[in-house]
């Protein structure tokens, strides 16, 4: 069924901020670092961070993460305060999950090409269009598009919370068409709608990088995140034998950090934002990752600076919260997905 979408191009419904360049020496660094650790103890606060952050950020986290993991930390936590050092959606999650707490994200330009992608207009238009539909969303979407949905899920259980689906209910997955194909892929269902959205960072991981990387370490590992712009492609080369099935991966970051602590081979190229290079390399000194693409840099995780972060504890802001009646709705499918997994 063809149905009309707002017309403003995905690319038009964000700003990118510019990427800060930090000029701290490393020891300027480990002050800031020490007084984080010290003032997050007088605010009772933990520091929960994504894979993405910054190097010197991770440092003084509680926790590094993916989406999932950081959810699952935020439900859990007995901290009063939350510093979320990642994006907006990541942390409304956490206000959703812990009410009585204080969400603060450093940076409120901490957005998402790929959550701004989808508007609650186009999605009740989508909706109205598929009335029977289950709507899963991406938790890369903001609370109110949450708040319209039935389920909740992240690249490590898209999987899944599909397969919790009756098979003969049509799927509207939101808003990324590449986690969608890949999804309906791994679970052979023929009725996943996808949303025609991406994230503008992993769109740019193109199969040509891929097959440079492979011509230059043709014994390589390949793990692919994916929202990657090359799933597509990729999938179809290892249906067709032109990649190794055994050497080939499509797995969420956390998924990628697992599979290297598991995995026995050397060398691995990594499709998704650099950010996760720092934990690999610290976590795995005797193993070599090669960025599928280096430029792979997501300006709005990056604009949290360990600065923003002493800024946000000492004076308790910016906060993020979800007007109760959306978070109410979107704790629903939130929930829905967090008992599955
Ligand atoms: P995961 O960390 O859940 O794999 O998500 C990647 C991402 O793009 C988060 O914005
Ligand atoms: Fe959003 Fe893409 Fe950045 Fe993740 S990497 S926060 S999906 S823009």
């Amino acid at each position: 069924m063809a149905i009309t979408l707002a017309t403003i191009p995905f690319e038009e419904r964000y700003t990118l901020p510019p990427i800060e360049a930090v000029p701290d020496t490393p020891e300027e660094m480990r002050e800031k670092q020490d007084r984080i650790r010290w003032l997050k103890v007088e605010r009772k606060a933990v520091i929960l961070a994504h894979n993405y952050q910054r190097d010197e950020v991770q440092e003084v986290a509680d926790f590094v993460g993916d989406s999932l993991g950081l959810s699952q930390e935020a439900a859990k936590t007995d901290a009063e305060v939350i510093v979320f050092c990642g994006v907006h959606f990541m942390a409304e999650t956490a206000s959703i999950l812990c009410p009585d707490k204080k969400v603060l994200l450093p940076d409120l330009r901490a957005g998402c090409s790929l959550a701004a992608s989808i508007t609650l207009d186009e999605l009740r238009t989508w909706k109205a269009a598929y009335p029977e539909a289950v709507v899963v969303a991406y938790i890369n979407t903001t609370a109110e598009i949450k708040a319209e949905s039935d389920y909740c899920c992240t690249s490590a259980n898209a999987k899944k919370v599909i397969a919790a689906i009756p098979e003969e209910k049509d799927i509207l997955f939101i808003p990324d068409k590449f986690l969608a194909y890949v999804v309906a892929q791994q679970t052979k269902r023929k009725n996943i709608i996808a949303y025609p959205g991406s994230c503008h960072v992993h769109k740019s991981i193109k199969p040509e990088d891929v097959a440079t990387i492979l011509e230059e370490h043709p014994d390589i590992e390949l793990l692919l995140h994916p929202e990657c712009g090359c799933v597509s492609s990729c999938m179809a080369k290892v249906f067709d034998g032109t990649l190794p099935q055994e050497r080939t991966y499509f797995l969420s970051t956390e998924g990628m950090v697992r599979h290297i602590r598991e995995s026995s081979a050397k060398e691995f190229a990594v499709g998704t934002e650099v950010g996760i290079l720092h934990r690999l390399k610290k976590g795995h000194p005797d193993k070599v990752f090669y960025p599928v693409n280096p430029q792979a840099v997501c300006a709005f995780m990056k604009t949290i600076t360990l600065d923003k972060v002493l800024r946000s504890l000492e004076f308790l802001k910016p906060e993020v919260r979800v007007p109760e009646e959306i978070a109410r709705k979107a704790r629903r499918a939130i929930d829905r997905m967090l008992e599955l997994v």
